[in-house]
């Protein structure tokens, strides 16, 4: 599969993509929380962080394809704003909670803990491409022993399992984590994977303009996707450039979460797009 990876700023690198190429954009932004990412790009807030947004939205939107889709990772500060904002040029679909499973540990004293992010799901028309029998979940022993009346048996839903609902309980990942690379708010690939699995065809193209450590990458490389993604950081990206590397290597353990496939993930052949 193609990769295009690029040490770029994204407002500087976006041209470089063709106009209405892309199937899917997993937009992982800066939340405006004032993280130290090596530069200044966490430290926008209030109306310049709905400035910042409407920018690169625009920067990025022209590059979708008719029946393309969006996810867009925010925190509860901004996303209120900005998913108004996003309504005015997509459809929104979903608004998915991710509940990080942080365990119970002190936190605030004045206020509830947070323990969510809020992921926008959009799309530019009604007709969006959504592969929902890719992302299905089984259904446990218990479910289906309850439902063994006569009437149940052989039913599609009950084989085929049922479908994500819009929160999703997936472990923001500890440091001890294997899966864990260098980068303060690297996201969990079984989120990321999903995405990649139910909204970009096979052979489609994933775009991700925030890429940081390039969890969308290896999302996107190991479910035989195509890649495009920018990151301004010299060593995010090479931190991402590595997980693609390491995902060609024969040998190299699978990185893949999603279990149905997570067989086919070692050994994937990936070409990096060179970059002049
Ligand atoms: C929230 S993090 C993305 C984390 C990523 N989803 C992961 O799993 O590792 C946002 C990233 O955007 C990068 N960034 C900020 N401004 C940028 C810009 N204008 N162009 C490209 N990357 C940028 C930051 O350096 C940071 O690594």
């Amino acid at each position: 599969m193609n990769a295009d990876l690029q040490n770029l700023d994204l407002f500087e690198g976006v041209s470089r993509i063709e106009d209405g190429s892309v199937d899917l954009i997993i937009s992982d932004p800066p939340y405006g929380l004032g993280k130290d990412y090596g530069n200044d790009s966490d430290h926008v807030y209030g109306q310049d962080y709905v400035d910042f947004s409407r920018r690169w939205l625009d920067a990025v939107l022209p590059k979708m394809k008719p029946d393309g889709s969006m996810y867009v990772f925010l925190s509860w500060q901004h996303s209120p704003e900005v998913f108004s904002l996003f309504k005015t040029r997509m459809t929104m679909l979903n608004e998915i909670i991710w509940d990080r499973r942080v365990p119970s540990m002190g936190g605030s004293t004045r206020r509830y803990s947070s323990v969510h992010d809020n992921i926008g799901f959009f799309a530019r028309s009604r007709n969006h491409y959504f592969d929902l029998d890719s992302i299905r979940i089984p259904y446990d022993a218990a479910t289906k022993k309850a439902r063994s009346r006569s009437i149940f048996v052989g039913k599609k839903w009950l084989e085929v399992g049922y479908n994500p609902k819009d929160l999703w309980s997936v472990s923001r990942l500890h440091r001890q984590d294997p899966e864990r690379a260098d980068h303060p708010t690297q996201k969990p690939l079984e989120l990321v994977e999903r995405m990649v699995l139910a909204s970009c065809p096979p052979g489609g193209l994933v775009l991700d303009p925030f890429m940081g450590s390039g969890t969308t990458a290896v999302a996107a490389l190991a479910h035989g996707r195509c890649f495009a993604g920018f990151e301004i950081n010299p060593e995010y990206f090479a931190i991402a450039q590595e997980r693609v590397l390491a995902l060609s290597r024969p040998g190299t353990k699978a990185q893949a979460k999603s279990p149905r496939r997570r067989k086919n993930t070692a050994g994937v052949p990936v070409s990096l797009i060179a970059v002049e």
